[in-house]
């Protein structure tokens, strides 16, 4: 779909690494050159007709985002860098003073290192536990074990919608709605679920979400924290500079915005943030829904013709994203991906930032295969062919 929107494909590289970053539209270079050429200019801080045009088309920008995510104000719309970013803003920003010794959270094994590390750091800091949610068989997240998991002191559960390795999509729904039975919060990684299929914030109704431009033909640099209504006072910055204040003294008094200034201290990437908008656009004229059937077709395509190949182990046969991780006997995975690239076939290779997940799969090393809507079945034949070399080795060594 749409593969014309985009030059890198119509150079004829087969970009599969979309779990990484997408490939960017025309669209956005031109809205972000729009910008720079004619109203390049600081947003919310200028009475002049550049500064209110580059605001207005900011402040755009978080009412598409409100509306892609149907949350129900803008003031629940923060941006960030990234998603890194939102998730460690949510943890020290919120969950540092929510949380108290003893306290657990739950994440899993196959969490991205941005929901992992962040919540090792407060537990050293606070001493809270950090606790696994078991994985089932297919190395999927269950409601069932997630109920296991839960004890007395579980006061968080922090989950990625959807793994950026083996690319299950959690029930998050079915979670956050038994998790807010027993008093416990639900922090949910989007950066691999918005950008393939409809999130509505309401619907899941998780009390946080993150999730990053970069991965939906954004701009790299700009993420996205929504907060609940209810914690929206609850929330403290961990950045403090411009645009976050509303007065401070010398002798230290200081009065802070309320959200989503709160949490945008310092001038943001304005074009960044203008640009996203515009693919935000982009994309709903295409539509979520339609990306995400036209995935799983492709998804399953993919699996069905690498099962030609006895040689290549599937790792997550059984997924409903367009994330399938693979090795092929004998082959290291970066050996594969660089015997990949000859043919201007890009995937990545490596744990992919879940460096525990090595606990579950026995295996640390994978090559992944993450599509987007602009791949093609003509794509897949390519890589098939390429993978069935029968010199695969010698080309390779
Ligand atoms: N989180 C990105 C990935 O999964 C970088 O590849």
């Amino acid at each position: 779909m749409n593969t014309e929107d985009f030059d890198i494909v119509q150079s004829g590289v087969i970009y599969f690494d979309n779990g990484a970053t997408t490939l960017k539209p025309r669209v956005l270079s031109e809205a972000i050159s729009d910008y720079y050429n004619h109203y390049s200019s600081n947003a919310h801080r200028g009475d002049y007709e550049l500064s209110i045009k580059a605001s207005y088309e900011y402040e755009n920008t978080r009412e598409l985002v409100r509306d892609l995510i149907n949350a129900k104000g803008t003031n629940q719309i923060s941006f960030t860098s990234g998603t890194t970013d939102s998730i460690n803003k949510i943890v020290f920003g919120f969950f540092r003073h929510y949380l108290k010794k003893d306290d657990e959270v739950l994440i899993t094994k196959s969490e991205h290192a941005s929901n992992v590390l962040p919540w090792f750091e407060l537990a050293d800091e606070t001493f809270i536990k950090v606790n696994y949610i078991d994985l089932d068989d297919n190395h999927k997240v269950t409601l069932d074990n997630v109920k296991k998991a839960i004890t007395a002191n579980t006061k968080v559960i922090s989950l990625a919608h959807v793994s950026n390795v083996v690319g299950d999509v959690r029930p998050i729904k079915e979670i956050t709605e038994y998790a807010h039975s027993k008093g416990i919060l639900v922090l949910c990684d989007g950066a691999q679920s918005v950008p393939h299929m409809k999130v509505d914030v309401q619907d899941l109704d998780v009390d946080f979400l993150a999730f990053s431009a970069h991965k939906m033909c954004g701009p790299t640099g700009v993420g996205v924290i929504y907060v609940k209504e209810n914690y929206l006072e609850n929330i403290k910055p961990i950045v403090f500079g411009g645009g976050m204040n509303a007065e401070f003294s010398n002798d230290g008094a200081r009065r802070y915005k309320s959200m989503p200034d709160l949490l945008e201290a310092g001038t943001p990437n304005i074009a960044g943030v203008i640009g996203f908008g515009y693919v935000i656009k982009y994309l709903n004229q295409i539509g979520l829904e339609k990306i995400h059937e036209y995935e799983l077709e492709l998804r399953n395509y993919l699996v069905k013709r690498l099962k030609e190949i006895s040689e290549i182990e599937i790792y997550n046969e059984n997924s409903e994203s367009g994330i399938v991780t693979i090795n092929y006997k004998d082959i290291f995975p970066q050996d594969l991906s660089i015997y990949l690239d000859k043919y201007n076939i890009c995937t990545r290779a490596g744990s992919h930032c879940a460096k525990i997940l090595k606990d579950e799969l026995k295996i640390k090393n994978t090559c992944r295969i993450s599509l987007y809507f602009y791949n093609t079945k003509e794509e897949i034949d390519k890589l098939i062919e390429v993978l069935k070399n029968p010199n695969i080795k010698t080309d390779i060594f």
